[in-house]
């Protein structure tokens, strides 16, 4: 399938994609006049690192505040604490990137989304997996040093919203710090990794889970949680790295009034709620970004949409919901709060801006400026004053119907009437919930001043459910919005409107001081990835069409690309050893390159770590991909359900089971094609799986909670009607 996401998108979970979819021995000091004026950015003098022992993660305050002065060493994800994904290397630059090629890899032993972008310090490249497990490795040689896996119970993959993923590790005084799928912060021995402290964040017996990537701050562990769309009320907590022990905890919607967990901010925050919506747990979780800034001393991090998504069931008087969809600033040792920006006031659509956020010092109308900026889903780049929160500009990056400008005075969106809907009235809404862009890491470099932004452009329809209906379950999509009806339909199809689902995607260099985007480069098949900038003056992003490529940081011209076997959402990091600099990515992702999707529970999505330098020459395995559709007959029993159980089934398909098995039984991502499954052939091993939990230990837990009487059944007539009706299109070809 070549466009994945569209029918993905036009499906009654067309929602689960929009998380998914989801940097030296030798430092350059020629880096140009943006980075020279400015103060944050100039690279601290560089003194003889002192030698650290191999694998030793010897990372603190001072070294991290000195990082440009080891320009070799990527020592947290976004290289500095300003997650600005850039390296000062320019040993590969625009002359000779054209060499680059494979020094060693590392194949992977979990398949599903890889997300974490390789932190290498002290010689040890760790990255984090699917299922949470971390891995570390010989920076130059590939050499495996050792493998952790948490093992968390598969049953969470069941409320893991967008792919069972993790952004990876923070590291600091020896030790990795994990957030796990299940909730739980884990230290671990860098040399070992072995387990130093593990303790749980959330109530195991709630929907939480965690994906994001902990920050270190002054010796504390800052880590949020996802899970708004399945009750769950959002928070940051601060652990003692040492320990392990809670020193603070931020909630970013209010609780019951009285509650005991009601700040005095939160108690402000109620008024802008009505109704029961803590019942339903409020959402705003914080999942993605936590950025430290040490020039301002403050902590920012952004918060996930409302639950539910209607504002007409979360909070029938409409509001503001504070503070959902927000920048909120605090203090790193107290978590107290101190400034914070709603970018979407009244959010009903999964408009998150959980996205990365980078501080830079810009030139801004011949000032020089420290600001924090973000290119959030809604579409508009957003550049503020990094102390006060105070906003400096907001234009569109990326084309957006639901607000024509935000208006600098407010910091409000102006919205266009139309976009909010009830159960009575619907509204086609771009971008759709996957954004203009999502989590993907984001590069600025200080040489051109440009931000690279993955861009991706998508439309959908809303409509929200009977509010009388809303009932709340377990692992599924309490959003009370309705995906099709014929009211979308109508939408859709009046004159100029815009076109359904995923439209394009491409990497866009953006200048955030003028607020216009410079230039773009198209993607060949819809997807969003992660970037780095570099020195060299390029750009290395991966992409869906399973490649690699190196991008001229100036124009967009594509300057090298080098296939990956698989699709890549995750960022790359650059690092030196030995005088040689490297590239390294994690490449496989919730969907395959396009004809590759997955037929059975044993085939691969080829996910790996690929580490690239000058003049090497290795080349990956050219075995055929495991399970691959590509010459694969379908074989299903014939239809013997009624047309009502057809009918009946494929509702339950929509909205139980698509979200990891594909809409209309179509795999878009590593988890089996139920067309091709050797299941359909017997009911009962069908229900045995279904009902009865037999693969849950695989991550394929029991729906007898969720399923009326007779939906397990339903559904299995639905996907042998499905593939009866892809057997005979295969007949014609
Ligand atoms: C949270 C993700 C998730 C959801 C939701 C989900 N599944 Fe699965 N399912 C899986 C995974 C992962 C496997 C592969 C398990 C394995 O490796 O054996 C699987 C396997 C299966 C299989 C066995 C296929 C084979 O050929 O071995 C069946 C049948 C199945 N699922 C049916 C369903 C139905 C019906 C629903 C909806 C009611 C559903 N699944 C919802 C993740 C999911």
């Amino acid at each position: 399938m070549k466009n994945r996401e569209s029918t993905f998108q036009a499906d009654a979970v067309r929602a689960i994609a929009r998380r998914l979819v989801t940097a030296g021995a030798v430092l350059s000091l020629a880096i140009g006049p943006a980075f020279a004026q400015s103060p944050a950015a100039r690279p601290a003098p560089a003194k003889p690192v002192a030698a650290h022992p191999m694998g030793g993660a010897a990372v603190d305050d001072a070294r991290l505040l000195a990082a440009d002065g080891e320009p070799g060493t990527w020592m947290a994800t976004g290289r500095t604490y300003s997650e600005q994904h850039f390296s000062p290397l320019t040993k590969i630059d625009k002359a000779n990137v054209g060499q680059l090629g494979l020094a060693w890899y590392g194949d992977i032993d979990t398949e599903r989304g890889q997300e974490s972008t390789p932190v290498v310090v002290d010689g040890a490249l760790y990255i984090t997996t699917a299922w949470s497990k971390v891995k570390a490795y010989d920076a130059k040689t590939g050499r495996k040093l050792w493998d952790y896996d948490p093992k968390v119970d598969p049953a969470n993959g069941a409320v893991a919203c967008c792919d069972v993923v993790n952004r990876g590790v923070a590291a600091w005084k020896g030790r990795l710090y994990l957030g796990a799928l299940d909730g739980r912060l884990i230290a671990l021995d860098a040399k070992t990794g072995k387990v130093a402290w593990s303790v749980q964040t959330t109530d195991p017996a709630q929907p939480y889970t965690i994906t994001q990537t902990p920050r270190i701050v002054k010796g504390l562990v800052i880590i949020g949680n996802g899970g708004a769309e399945y009750t769950c009320r959002g928070y940051v907590s601060a652990y003692d790295a040492a320990t392990g022990k809670l020193k603070w905890r931020f909630y970013t919607v209010p609780a019951q009034p009285g509650d005991p967990t009601n700040t005095p901010q939160l108690k402000t925050a109620l008024k802008t709620w009505d109704g029961d919506f803590w019942k339903y747990g409020g959402g705003g979780t914080a999942w993605d970004t936590i950025l430290y800034d040490p020039k301002t001393d403050l902590i920012y991090f952004g918060t996930g949409n409302g639950l539910s998504w209607s504002q007409e069931v979360r909070s029938p008087k409409g509001g503001d919901n504070l503070f959902v969809s927000s920048i909120i600033a605090v203090k790193p040792q107290t978590g107290k709060y101190v400034w914070h920006f709603q970018e979407v006031p009244g959010d009903e659509w999964d408009y998150d801006v959980t996205n990365p956020l980078m501080t830079a010092d810009l030139k801004i109308k011949g000032v020089m400026r420290h600001v924090l900026m973000q290119a959030p889903k809604t579409g508009f780049f957003y550049v503020w004053d990094a102390k006060t929160g105070k906003l400096i500009s907001a234009e569109k990056y990326a084309p957006a119907n639901w607000a024509s400008k935000i208006d600098l005075k407010t910091g409000r969106p102006v919205e266009n009437p139309d976009v909010r809907y009830t159960d009575e009235k619907a509204a086609i809404v771009q971008p759709a919930p996957l954004g203009a862009h999502n989590w993907h890491p984001m590069a600025y470099s200080p040489k051109t001043g440009w931000v690279y932004i993955p861009v991706t452009e998508s439309t959908t329809g809303f409509q929200s459910a009977k509010p009388a209906d809303f009932k709340v379950k377990e692992r599924v999509y309490n959003t009370a919005t309705v995906a099709t009806s014929d009211k979308i339909t109508e939408l859709y199809g009046k004159p100029g409107a815009p076109q359904r689902g995923n439209i394009r995607s491409y990497l866009e260099a953006y200048d955030p001081v003028t607020q216009k985007a410079v230039w773009k480069a198209p993607d060949k098949d819809y997807g969003p990835h992660g970037v780095l900038a570099t020195a060299g003056n390029l750009v290395f992003s991966g992409d869906w069409s399973g490649r690699f490529n190196a991008f001229d940081a100036k124009t967009g011209e594509k300057l090298w690309s080098a296939p990956t076997q698989a699709d890549v959402v995750a960022a790359p990091s650059t690092y030196v050893i030995d005088g040689e600099q490297y590239v390294a990515l994690l490449v496989g992702a919730r969907g395959l390159p396009p004809g590759q999707a997955r037929t059975s529970a044993s085939s691969a999505n080829n996910s790996r770590l690929l580490v690239y330098k000058l003049n090497a020459s290795l080349t990956l395995p050219s075995t055929p991909i495991a399970g691959s559709v590509a010459g694969k007959v379908l074989d299903p029993p014939l239809l013997t359900g009624t047309n009502e159980q057809v009918i009946d089934g494929e509702g339950a398909y929509g909205r139980f089971c698509a979200g990891c098995h594909g809409a209309a039984g179509v795999a878009d991502k590593s988890i089996p094609d139920l067309r091709y499954s050797p299941v359909l052939r017997n009911l009962a091993t069908w229900n045995s799986i279904v009902l009865d939990g037999a693969r849950a230990d695989k991550g394929m837990v029991s729906f007898k909670k969720v399923l009326a009487d007779g939906q397990a059944e339903a559904i299995y007539h639905y996907i042998v009607s499905q593939a009866n009706k892809a057997k005979a299109e295969q007949a014609k070809r």
